[in-house]
């Protein structure tokens, strides 16, 4: 069966009027059904998908040539190399992230006997802060390192002005056919990143490899496709992620939406959002190798839903629906999220989740089983004899419980354990669970203008070329107020 999804104490029987009624069920059923069959159509519909930006829904099912091509450049890579150097920012290095904890053994960098001979695994780019870049150019040896540069756009600041720095350490370092180290994942046709790849290649064909990012797919729902490369080098089973993936993509296609695990998730998380106030949506994996796929799910949820504007569809003169921001039409929308992890947080977060206001859900993710097993020695206490993964899984049911005592509502995202086939399943699980999110609120779930203020205000302040008037107007209008008064 693989991964289940237990809503109990999301409901008023488990949490009172925190929690949802039949009643709240009734009330919204119909306009979920639209929703689904919505989501259906467009699914279905291969140029609605692309235009739409869900082609994503069709990452599992990519070739399997494709997929051995990728394995191949691996191979060459991890035979060649000591550090592999990831640069990408945003769903360019949440997924990579995410994959890395989930899926690799914990300190997997440390010790030669976990990675099996692979390369080490760096993931920078993703942060202005100078000092981790600088302290790992310094320490990494250029001549042993391949650096892979994630940007799908091929604009993004942060990764961009890395890459700059890293291309210029793997100059000096590596030789003048340094290019050879450098592989890109970007558009593939548009952006800088792009024509530095045709640039290089004219000069030197073996160098600047590169690999596509497909089309109607953003960033943030990309893992199975800028993401392959690097859980081919660190040796995922990626047939068997595909398979978890498209096995919840069946679970999670099935229009009634009371039966649709994904569609019940946002359901009810919609239901205690709007008229329950719960806006603070917290995922909390009992698990330390998922603490980053929770990272990972504050990006997908916040960049889909937290939105100002809602979603205005229309279907132009060829039939086509399009998807426009309703300028007359402002919600500021969005549960806001928070990652969290277990047993960690119940020593943090979770005194306010328990005893704080109100305003939450918590979501837990359950591992029925993990990849090993440790016995607390005999002759210690109460705790004698027990296994960590039995006192993990009774921590995680007794913080449900200290939940439901309080009234909170909460629920539990079941996983077998954390392989490749149920972490594919589980990233589906939560993408398919955003995308009905998008319905229900009626947002863009797959754009973020939202993220486009502060860039604008960078470019601004650096002079780059091409910044719209209105935009430096916005900017030149409403400056910062910094009076020494209000700081101490
Ligand atoms: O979900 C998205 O599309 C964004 O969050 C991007 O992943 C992020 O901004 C990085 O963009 P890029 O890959 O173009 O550098």
């Amino acid at each position: 069966m693989g991964l289940k999804f237990d809503f109990n104490n999301m409901y008023s029987f488990s949490v009172g009027e925190h929690g949802v009624s039949q009643q709240d069920i009734e009330e919204v059923i119909a306009d979920a059904v639209k929703a689904a069959a919505h989501l259906k159509k467009i699914i279905a519909d291969p140029s609605a998908r692309v235009r739409l930006n869900l082609e994503w829904v069709k990452l599992p099912e990519q070739s399997k040539e494709d997929i051995t091509g990728i394995q191949k450049i691996a191979r060459q890579i991890s035979k060649k190399y000591e550090n592999v150097l990831f640069l990408g920012i945003g769903g360019s290095y949440l997924g990579l992230k995410a994959a890395q904890d989930a899926l690799c053994a914990p300190y997997y960098n440390e010790f030669k006997s976990l990675r099996k001979k692979l390369p080490r695994i760096y993931l920078e780019g993703n942060n202005l802060d100078p000092d981790t870049l600088v302290a790992l150019l310094k320490n990494l040896n250029p001549k042993k390192t391949f650096v892979v540069v994630i940007s799908k756009s091929g604009e993004t600041t942060e990764t961009k002005v890395a890459f700059i720095l890293v291309e210029a350490w793997l100059k000096k370092g590596a030789g003048v056919k340094y290019g050879r180290q450098i592989l890109a994942i970007t558009d593939p046709k548009s952006g800088s990143l792009r024509k530095k790849v045709e640039l290089e290649q004219k000069n030197d064909p073996l160098s600047f490899q590169s690999l596509p990012l497909l089309k109607g797919v953003g960033g943030r729902y990309s893992e199975f496709n800028m993401g392959l490369l690097h859980l081919a080098i660190v040796g995922v089973n990626i047939s068997e992620l595909f398979s978890g993936a498209k096995d919840m993509l069946t679970r999670c296609s099935r229009e009634d939406v009371l039966k649709n695990p994904a569609y019940m998730y946002a359901l009810l998380h919609t239901i205690l959002y709007r008229k329950k106030a719960k806006s603070l949506a917290i995922l909390m994996p009992f698990s330390q190798t998922l603490k980053s796929t929770a990272d990972w799910y504050v990006q997908l949820l916040a960049e889909s839903i937290g939105k100002k504007y809602h979603r205005k569809i229309e279907t132009g003169k060829d039939g086509l629906e399009n998807w426009l921001v309703d300028k007359a039409n402002l919600c500021n929308r969005g549960r806001t999220p928070i990652s969290a992890a277990g047993t960690n947080d119940l020593h943090s977060i979770q005194q306010n989740n328990v005893e704080g206001e109100n305003n939450k859900v918590v979501t837990f993710i359950r591992v029925e089983k993990f990849r090993t097993e440790l016995i607390v020695p005999a002759k210690f206490d109460f705790l004698s004899g027990k296994s960590f993964s039995a006192l993990m899984q009774l921590a995680q049911e007794a913080t449900e419980w200290a939940l439901v005592s309080e009234n909170r509502p909460n629920c539990t995202v079941i996983m077998p354990k954390v392989d490749a086939y149920n972490w594919g399943a589980l990233l589906f699980f939560f993408e398919m669970a955003t995308a009905f999110e998008g319905e229900l609120q009626n947002v863009n779930a797959f754009d973020q203008p939202g993220v486009e203020g502060y860039k604008n205000y960078m470019y601004y302040k650096l002079g780059k070329p091409g910044i719209s008037q209105a935009v430096a107007e916005g900017i030149k209008n409403k400056p910062l107020i910094k009076d020494s008064k209000y700081i101490l």
